[in-house]
Formats: C-alpha cells, sequence, structure tokens
C-alpha cells in the first residue's frame, strides 16, 4: 500500500504549492499534447481541491481565465485569474450560465470522478455519466477548434464514448499518464479540434 508521505508526486505538490497531485497528471497531458495557451479561456469540471485549475492558470497566464466548478468547496485561490462556481455539473442551466457569464470557451478540462464506493460496476457507471455530461458541456460552450481533456474510467463503455468523441472532435487520443497510480483503472481522453455546436 502507498502512503502519502511515499507518494513521490503527493510529496512534490506538497512542497511547491499545488494542492492535489493530480496537478501532474495535467502537466503530463499538456506536454505531451500542447492544450494550453497564453489568453485562454479554461472551463475546469470537478476543480476541486484545485490542482488542475492552479496548472491551467499558469499555463494561459494573467490574460486567460480559469473557471473551477465543483460541487464541493473549493477554497479561494490566491491566482487571480480563477474563480470559482460552486456548482454540479449536472445542473440544466448551466452550459446557458456559463455561456451568458462568460462566453465560449477554448479549452474544457475534467477530472470529475465519484466518491470510489469499491463496487466496480457502480463507479463505471457514475463515472461514465459524468464522462458524457462534460463532453455535452463541451459541445455546447466550445469554440470550434477547442479541446476537450476528460478522466474515464476504463471499461466496456470506453470505445463507445470514445466514438461519440470522434463525432465531435478531429484529433482523439487515450493516454495514462506516469503519475496516474497504475492500480487505478483511470485514463484520460484528449480531443482536439472541436468541429462545431452540432
Ligand atoms: C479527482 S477530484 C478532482 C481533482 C482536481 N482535478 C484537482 O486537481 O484538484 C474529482 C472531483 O469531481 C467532483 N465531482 C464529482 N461529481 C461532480 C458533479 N456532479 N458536479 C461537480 N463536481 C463533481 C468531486 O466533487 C471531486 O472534487
Amino acid at each position: 500500500m502507498i502512503t502519502l508521505s511515499d507518494d513521490p508526486y503527493a510529496r512534490k505538490a506538497r512542497v511547491s504549492g499545488f494542492r492535489s497531485r493530480a496537478s501532474y497528471k495535467l502537466f503530463e497531458i499538456n506536454d505531451k499534447f500542447n492544450i494550453f495557451k497564453k489568453g485562454q479561456q479554461i472551463v475546469d469540471l470537478g476543480a476541486s481541491p484545485g490542482g488542475w485549475s492552479q496548472v491551467a492558470s499558469r499555463k494561459i497566464g494573467s490574460n486567460g481565465l480559469v473557471i473551477a466548478i465543483d460541487k464541493a468547496y473549493i477554497q479561494e485561490f490566491k491566482e487571480k485569474n480563477i474563480t470559482i462556481l460552486f456548482q454540479d455539473i449536472f445542473r440544466k442551466d448551466l452550459a446557458t450560465f456559463l455561456l451568458e457569464n462568460f462566453g465560449k470557451s477554448d479549452v474544457i478540462i475534467s477530472d470529475c470522478a465519484p466518491n470510489i464506493s469499491g463496487n466496480y460496476d457502480m463507479d463505471q457507471s457514475i463515472q461514465s455519466m459524468l464522462a458524457h455530461r462534460a463532453l455535452e458541456l463541451a459541445s455546447n460552450i466550445l469554440y470550434m477548434g477547442g479541446s476537450f481533456v476528460c478522466k474515464i474510467f476504463q471499461g466496456s463503455e470506453t470505445q463507445e464514448f470514445v466514438k461519440r468523441v470522434k463525432e465531435l472532435f478531429n484529433v482523439v487520443k487515450l493516454f495514462k499518464p506516469k503519475s496516474s497510480r497504475k492500480q487505478s483503472s483511470e485514463i484520460y481522453l484528449i480531443a482536439k479540434d472541436f468541429k462545431s455546436e452540432s
């Protein structure tokens, strides 16, 4: 069993001022797929405690904006280019709210995950609903050409999800960062070049 103090990414995150070890997964994803650019607007779904938002904030710089959304509490950031929305991503009018208040976004990132119950089928099914909802939101609020990064659990529904994403994006890849625990079935889908809203 790995304890927090044994985990190099958790230690590194603490020392470097990141709120979660998950930050390193997004660094790896960005290093490989070149997602972020200065001045972009990013929507971070399932953002608490905030490690991914911190990474995106650094990458987009002071002229960009990260909208960090979670149904769980997120402590205020010292980074001025992150704004927090305390919301469930299944809230029906979330896309409309985002469009009316912020306009379209360049990148949607989702690290949303259920509280793991230990019942693999149930956890997998909730994870799948979260991923589909993240995709639905992305398809409503992304600029054409935008990018989508989403956590999924590998399983029977993966291929169907990938197929759906390929209908909406020109480039779709799956990637397991080194910093993602080997025993975890999580994997990340990276989609680039959003085709259009419909
Ligand atoms: C693995 S954590 C995200 C870690 C984050 N990326 C970071 O770097 O700190 C998963 C998050 O998904 C959130 N989540 C799960 N279901 C959600 C929902 N329906 N609406 C909003 N957030 C949700 C949880 O509250 C949790 O904070």
